[in-house]
């Protein structure tokens, strides 16, 4: 009999206090309207002094953990997907597990892969699961960007924001996550990365984004014989909404058919998804039976595309 790993429930969380456009406007030389004509962001969260990855990442686990209905010791594996992590080390994944108060002794460990990260967290986990290493895995996208931005660099600090991500993922016998493509390309690592603040060319991280999240989701669509028609919801990183509407696009998806948070998140980078997914989830959107796409794209370069039956 055949494992998949099936999502049996979703959590988020959001700092309490956001910052608008119009906020923005009183600190560096932008407008509201340059900003949203742009990117589609109209405000974003930013964690108050003191909070970490790992309290928002602990906050989201919580919720997902009472939709699934489970017990936190269930959970025999943790991923946090992070950029921003709370310390270079003990991993965000080991403190989220102490919090969680989860006494098991399974393992927990961080991926990185920027913007990417929820894609190759979930990539991991499925491969946990279909191989028989892990039942109940909590599989996390946390970030606080907020820490890494110049907030005097107005082509940087209007995009980003703060907020975290959960899903548990468990063994079943019917279909969950059917597909994944993940790759990478370290060349254009220049384009974009945190040295220590976050920089980036733009116009050149536009154009690679829209390139390649097209040629991914072709990729895994082609793989399983499928096409644009067959998806019911693109879920995609939430960076900009025109690269957002280039994605929908090229699948010939209308716009009612993606789940669009980036308006109030900004780009919580490896949070993003997790973030949207669990709001399209909570407002009923989502249904079982649905075939759900997520893409993303992000510094290193990293990107890929994982389908999942709900
Ligand atoms: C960043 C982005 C919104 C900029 O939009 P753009 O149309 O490419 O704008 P440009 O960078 O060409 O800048 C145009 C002008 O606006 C200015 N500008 C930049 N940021 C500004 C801001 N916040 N407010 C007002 N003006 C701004 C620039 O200085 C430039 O001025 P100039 O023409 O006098 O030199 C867009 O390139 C983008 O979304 N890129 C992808 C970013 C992304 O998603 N990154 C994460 C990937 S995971």
């Amino acid at each position: 009999m055949k494992t998949y790993s099936r999502i049996i429930g979703t959590g988020s969380y959001l700092p309490s206090n956001t910052v608008t456009n119009y906020d923005l406007e009183k600190t560096v030389d932008t407008t509201h309207d340059w900003i949203f004509s742009r990117s589609g962001i109209s405000e974003r969260h930013v964690a108050a002094d003191g909070e970490l990855c790992s309290d928002l990442a602990c906050q989201a686990s919580l919720k997902a953990i009472e939709a699934a209905g489970i017990a936190a010791d269930e959970i025999d594996l943790i991923i946090v997907a992070t950029t921003s992590p709370d310390m270079p080390f003990p991993s965000t994944a080991c403190i989220l597990q102490d919090k969680l108060g989860i006494r098991n002794g399974s393992p927990a460990f961080d991926v990185q892969a920027v913007c990417g990260g929820f894609v190759y967290a979930l990539n991991t986990a499925d491969m946990y699961i279909r191989g028989g290493q892990a039942k109940t895995v909590l599989v996390v996208g946390a970030e606080v960007l907020s820490r890494m931005l110049d907030w005097n660099d107005r082509t940087t600090c209007v995009l980003f924001g703060d907020g975290a991500g959960a899903v548990i993922l468990r063994a079943s016998e019917e279909p969950g996550i059917i597909g994944a493509k993940l790759h990478a390309d370290g060349r254009h690592r220049e384009m974009l990365k945190a040295d220590p603040n976050i920089a980036m060319d733009g116009q050149a991280v536009f154009k690679f984004a829209v390139k390649v999240l097209s040629d991914v989701v072709e990729e895994l669509l082609e793989d399983k014989k499928l096409s644009g028609t067959d998806i019911d919801w693109l879920v995609p990183h939430q960076a900009n909404i025109r690269i957002i509407e280039a994605t929908a696009r090229k699948l010939g998806l209308p716009m009612d058919k993606v789940v669009q948070t980036v308006a109030l998140h900004g780009n919580t980078s490896a949070a993003s998804i997790p973030l949207a997914l669990d709001t399209a989830v909570r407002a009923g959107d989502i249904k079982p039976g649905q075939n759900i796409l997520i893409e993303a794209v992000g510094g290193g370069f990293t990107w890929g595309a994982v389908l999942i039956k709900w």
